[in-house]
């Protein structure tokens, strides 16, 4: 426990938080106590000879040794996330945080360093991929990336201002990627969320490779890329924002996908990967500064009785943006904010714009920006504008070119119908919110794709465009 009280804490409260929790201004001042003592580092803060790089080094080289029907071998690690993993909805969180959880275990074994807690990159700091994992006859690089230790992440991405604006989402669905019904879902439930469909995918995309597929666990700079996700998920926590609660998240088990440091195959469960100090480990970010109990509920649910859609196929490439349209705005404007003539809206409603049934082709090549309304939208845009919603990118979804399955519901996966889902609540308060003399009954919701490269080609197909309100459920 010697990293414990950092903070000045009122432990009865502590102790007695459930019993307040229906008190709002007292739960408003509920600060978490850091009970955790492992300390996961950021990789840039390390030296060469740091226990937890040499550690990680060590159980790299031990499990890459093993042969590969080795539960705890590095190609069977891997094999987990080909065959399980979840993306695009909202177990795409508690379960790589349990991947992460599990492999660390699997670690301190094969390096004899019980002590060994991963390091996390974060690359809205160091946007390259740090330079221990580079070099000739280095066990942490991966010869199939697609860049070079000076190539640098978009700031798009994975700088500041998408981050905050990702750790600000009061909906942890919004945040974290959509409530779907399992967790390779054929059903259609689910979607990506802005911290799994901007940073995450662009990471994995960035680097390529193996990193830009579902076998990406095999660049060992994948654990530490998701440490950093992980990281993003404890941040927004400490900022008093609560996980899912409803039971078809909380009591969802990953059924024997994961193995023990014996080999020993394991269930864990979805509630169980909440809180990460609770599972005993903290990020060094999280020493410091408030880390606020779940003040505010962080559940939306769709009105579907106002929502605007506007169903016909529409096609993107690299040439020119593509506008939706989308008619009967003014009138969900005014439901959404009712009160906009007289105070600010509150917090209990969101306006958000589905972008559903997306096909993506060649996506490693390209990304998208959704803009709001922008009149001679073209690439040079500014990105600072009022009308820019956010961007997306792409991982592995794309039919055909990925490894064969060996187990799970790899179709689940590369279904090419992909749904991304944009919070527009800001924009359209920075647009119409005072000037509600602009207000028309259309509204464009537009797509810019931009080529990672000079000259790359971009091509996307999508079938349905929708503009909901969201009500926060309390
Ligand atoms: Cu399941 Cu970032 O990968």
């Amino acid at each position: 426990m010697k990293h414990e009280r950092r903070i000045f804490i009122k432990n009865t409260l502590l102790l007695t938080g459930g019993l307040f929790l229906q008190n709002d201004t007292f739960s408003k001042t509920m600060i978490r106590k850091n009970a955790a003592s492992r300390i996961r580092k950021e990789i840039n803060t390390l030296s060469a000879t740091d226990p937890d790089l040499l550690a990680y080094k060590k159980a790299v080289s031990v499990m890459k040794q093993r042969p590969a029907s080795d539960p705890t071998s590095w190609s069977f690690q891997a094999k987990i996330h080909q065959n399980f993993c979840p993306h695009r909805n909202w177990f795409f969180l508690p379960w790589h945080r349990a991947y992460l959880k599990q492999f660390e275990e699997i670690c301190r074994a094969a390096s004899g360093q019980p002590d060994f807690n991963l390091p996390y990159w974060n690359w809205t700091k160091n946007r390259s991929v740090p330079a221990t994992f580079w070099g000739a006859n280095n066990v942490l690089m991966d010869s199939s990336r697609r860049i070079n230790a000076q190539s640098k992440a978009l700031e798009e991405m994975v700088g500041t201002i998408n981050i905050e604006k990702i750790l600000n989402k009061q909906s942890f669905e919004d945040f974290g990627s959509y409530a779907a019904t399992s967790q390779r879902p054929t059903d259609g439930s689910g979607a990506s969320g802005s911290l799994e469909g901007s940073p995450h995918n662009h990471i994995h995309n960035f680097i390529g490779g193996n990193m830009g597929s579902f076998i990406s666990p095999t660049d060992p700079i994948f654990w530490l890329h998701h440490a950093n996700i992980d990281r993003l998920w404890a941040t927004w926590n400490d900022r008093g924002h609560a996980n899912p609660t409803k039971t078809t998240y909380t009591n969802y088990i990953f059924k024997k996908n994961f193995n023990n440091a014996s080999g020993q195959a394991v269930d864990i469960k979805t509630g169980d990967m909440s809180d990460q100090n609770a599972l005993g480990y903290l990020y060094d970010t999280q020493l410091s500064g408030l880390r606020l109990g779940p003040v505010n509920s962080s559940s939306f649910a769709f009105i579907s009785s106002t929502k605007l859609v506007n169903s016909n196929q529409f096609s993107l490439s690299e040439k020119h943006p593509t506008s939706i349209n989308l008619t009967g705005f003014k009138k969900l404007y005014q439901s959404a904010f009712p009160q906009v003539t007289s105070s600010l809206p509150t917090k209990s409603r969101e306006v958000k714009a589905i972008i559903s049934d997306i096909n993506p082709l060649k996506e490693e090549d390209y990304f998208v920006r959704v803009f709001i309304d922008y009149p001679n939208l073209n690439k040079d845009t500014p990105i600072s504008d009022k009308h820019y919603v956010g961007s997306f990118a792409f991982f592995a979804s794309e039919h055909g070119d990925h490894p064969a399955a060996v187990g799970g519901d790899m179709k689940a996966m590369h279904t090419p119908k992909l749904t991304y889902v944009f919070d527009i609540t800001n924009n359209l308060k920075q647009l119409f919110l005072g000037n509600s003399e602009n207000l028309k009954d259309d509204i464009k919701i537009q797509l810019l794709a931009i080529p990672y490269r000079a000259n790359g080609k971009a091509a996307l197909i999508a079938g349905k465009v929708e503009i909901v309100i969201a009500q926060k459920e309390v």
